[in-house]
């Protein structure tokens, strides 16, 4: 009879902790080793979703904008400004007591042409290039000015040998471009976190040039407080040795780091990366798992998800924020990049907006790690 008791005890002990675990979110397992954020697109910033809405409020600390404060979606025209879906970001993330970013201010992709090119459809001079970036950042920076914590001030201008990305801003006006863009961030608001963002800095040559763009820029003058490593990933690269190779080169130079984009792709890839400009064509064989995932293959994503999340928990002391890019899987850029109409599986929440095993694994794992001091 006794020991009928006792089981019966242990039994309700065990449901409320395993229901307790299953309440516990990852913004809360989290706190006090980085903020956990999502990447959050148009629809979910309207709110179109209720689901997907009260997701991003429950498990996550922080959220920046997928598209909606690009150069290109806020002034697509020169002096021409669309602020509503930015407004609403900015809004989402007070009303979920989270903190806001902003992505990104100077980007060679998503941004108007006419930033580039006068009425007659001529190259600007550097000094006309100079004036509108300052005006673009002026206006959005002083928008939010004490409303959002960081900006992703410049993204990707580095190729992936370490040199310079040869865009637009580069052509024009030399490497300087950064220095300006992140001096008229900081003039907008002195007291926003300014970041350099960009992928596959895993890779060593381009690691070490941001680097050397960090020191140069401090060396300037400027006020840059991280390094955001998007972390677009796949099943072979980068591995966790390259990654957490980068993470100490950074966390050397100074910097904090943010890892802003991350998701691991599962689909197989004609190459690493995220450079958006690049696009292959559809095939059934660089699509297998359109109807199901076998669990040999989720096992081993689990694996690679938790082994990564462990590297960042290892390096938390410098590592300030963690982001997902994708709320779920349904909405993930990667069904749809670098080949178009694919089904991948890169985030941490599946298609019905439901928890992956691997959440709890990271939560336990989390809970077990050290806050900061
Ligand atoms: O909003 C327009 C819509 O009005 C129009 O009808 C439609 C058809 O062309 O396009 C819509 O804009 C699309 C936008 O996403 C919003 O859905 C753009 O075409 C499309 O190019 C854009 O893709 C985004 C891409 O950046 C380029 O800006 C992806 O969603 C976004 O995940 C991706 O994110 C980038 C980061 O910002 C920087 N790091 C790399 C990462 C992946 O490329």
């Amino acid at each position: 009879m006794k020991i009928k008791i006792i089981s019966a005890i242990a039994a309700i002990i065990i449901m409320a902790s395993l229901q307790t675990m299953a309440q516990k979110t990852l913004r809360e397992a989290t706190k006090g080793k980085f903020l956990f954020g999502v990447a959050v697109n148009m629809q979910q910033v309207n709110g179109i979703n209720p689901a997907e809405s009260e997701l991003i409020a429950r498990e996550f600390s922080a959220i920046v904008p997928e598209n909606v404060m690009k150069p290109q979606p806020i002034q697509p025209e020169e002096n021409k400004f669309f602020w509503d879906n930015a407004d609403k970001f900015v809004a989402l993330g007070e009303k979920n007591k989270q903190v806001v970013t902003g992505h990104c201010l100077i980007w060679h992709s998503q941004i108007g042409r006419w930033m580039f090119v006068d009425a007659a459809g001529k190259e600007v001079s550097p000094e006309v290039l100079k004036e509108r970036m300052r005006q673009h950042i002026a206006a959005v920076v002083g928008r939010y000015k004490g409303r959002v914590k960081g900006w992703d001030v410049v993204n990707e201008a580095f190729e992936d040998n370490g040199k310079y990305r040869n865009s637009k801003f580069y052509q024009i006006l030399g490497k300087d471009f950064i220095k300006y863009a992140f001096q008229f961030a900081h003039e907008a608001d002195p007291d926003a976190e300014l970041y350099y963002n960009d992928y596959n800095v895993e890779n060593p040559a381009k690691c070490d040039a941001i680097v050397e763009m960090v020191k140069e820029l401090r060396n300037a003058g400027c006020r840059i407080d991280a390094v955001g490593s998007q972390g677009h990933m796949h099943m072979k690269s980068p591995t966790l040795e390259a990654t957490e190779t980068s993470l100490k080169k950074l966390k050397a130079a100074g910097v904090k780091i943010l890892i802003t984009e991350w998701d691991i792709s599962i689909l197989p890839s004609p190459f690493d990366g995220a450079e958006i400009s690049k696009n292959f064509s559809y095939s059934k064989e660089m699509d297998p798992y359109r109807d199901a995932i076998p669990d040999s293959v989720q096992q081993k994503w689990n694996k690679h998800m938790l082994d990564m999340f462990g590297l960042f928990l290892k390096y938390h002391d410098v590592v300030d924020r963690v982001t997902l890019w994708g709320l779920n899987d349904a909405v993930s850029w990667l069904n749809n990049f670098p080949i178009r109409g694919r089904k991948d599986y890169p985030v941490l929440f599946d298609r019905n907006n439901q928890r992956k095993s691997v959440v709890e694994e990271m939560i336990k794992m989390a809970e077990k790690t050290k806050s900061k001091k």
